[in-house]
């Protein structure tokens, strides 16, 4: 067996994926018809060449533009349906998902719908074929705390659904401290908490997100290389980062694959992990982001090992599954030399 089949093969969990994100071209057009919705693109080519970013609000831009077309509980099942299904072919047997609810309940849509489409779907899928899930609700860190309140409260009702918040959205002049009695309370109220952090923002974000926040986990934390003692304090703690390669290079964060410091954060023995953040925007699925970043970078088997059970390591599984899904990519991986 070979690198690319191991990781076809192994199981995997997915971190940081916004479900928002995984909307495709073809589905946007769909649902703009059924939704009686206007989007300003003419066809899917039309859409495509516009996935050309330059930065992350470049991107935001049009990723809000995308989500008007999801009205109905109907919409957003059938979206989570759609990533469910990926995750079968990727062979993830465990996704922690994202949502942005204000993005939703600012164009009038009611949370319930939202929350309610995107938790019937991953029942399904749980029911189907197994795979397992954690919903993280995001705030949106360009809106202000007590917007972030208010949906905190809507958030109560479904506490059986969702496990945990987040903070994601442009991060430029949006810092961690904005918000953190919101995480304060959330945290209060049993929600675990992460944040997007060092994704374009300065590693002292990612602190804030530490310090202030007291997250689980960073999501990007890609800047954290900027800063020896934040370095020194992420080894030490062996706090997840979820690292999100095709993205970072969309964004341009970094300029191709090849110049990414994901082997730089695997050799300071960071809990580094690897994620498809907005798939449909980014060109890649999980698979994808694993085979794209092993290549440019030639990433030996033990680093693909590495990154895979950091994920189950990184994950809000129980102990007793992430231990019985590493052992599982470790019988894989002991047939690679085959
Ligand atoms: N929302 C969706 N994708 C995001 C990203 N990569 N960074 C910040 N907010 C996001
Ligand atoms: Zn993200």
């Amino acid at each position: 067996m070979n690198i690319l089949e191991f990781i076809k093969k192994s199981p995997k969990t997915e971190l940081h994926l916004h479900i928002e994100g995984t909307l495709e071209p073809e589905q946007m057009f769909t649902l703009a018809k059924r939704n009686n919705i206007e989007i300003p693109f003419k066809n899917i080519n039309d859409v495509k060449k516009a996935y050309n970013f330059s930065n992350l609000e470049s991107f935001l831009k049009i990723y809000y533009e995308g989500a008007k077309v999801l009205i109905k509980e109907q919409d957003f099942f059938d979206l989570t349906w759609a990533y469910a299904l990926k995750c079968k072919e990727d062979n993830i047997v465990h996704a922690e998902i994202f949502f942005d609810p204000q993005t939703h309940t600012d164009r009038g849509i009611n949370f319930d719908i939202v929350i309610n489409g995107i938790y019937k779907a991953l029942q399904k899928a749980e029911k189907e074929f197994g795979l397992s899930f954690k919903i993280i609700m995001c705030f949106l860190r360009h809106l202000d705390e007590e917007s972030g309140f208010k949906i905190l409260d809507q958030a109560f009702v479904h506490k059986d659904k969702i496990y945990g918040v987040g903070l994601d959205s442009s991060e430029a002049g949006n810092p961690p401290s904005k918000f953190e009695k919101l995480f304060k309370k959330a945290a209060e109220n049993n929600f675990i908490t992460v944040a997007h952090a060092g994704e374009e923002g300065p590693p002292e974000y990612i602190w804030e997100a530490l310090n202030l926040l007291n997250v689980k986990r960073i999501d990007h934390g890609v800047q954290c290389l900027k800063d020896e003692k934040l370095v020194e304090e992420l080894s030490k703690s062996q706090i997840p980062l979820t690292v999100c390669p095709l993205s970072n290079i969309k964004l341009q964060v970094f300029n191709k694959l090849e110049n990414h410091n994901l082997w730089k954060m695997l050799d300071k023995k960071l809990m580094v992990t690897v994620n498809s953040d907005d798939p449909a925007y980014f060109g890649g699925y999980l698979n994808k982001n694993l085979i794209e970043v092993q290549a440019a970078l030639n990433l030996s088997k033990d680093e693909v090992k590495t990154l895979l059970v950091n994920s189950f390591k990184s994950s809000f599984l129980s102990e007793e599954k992430k231990k019985e899904w590493i052992s599982k990519i470790l019988s894989i991986n002991s047939l690679l030399s085959i």
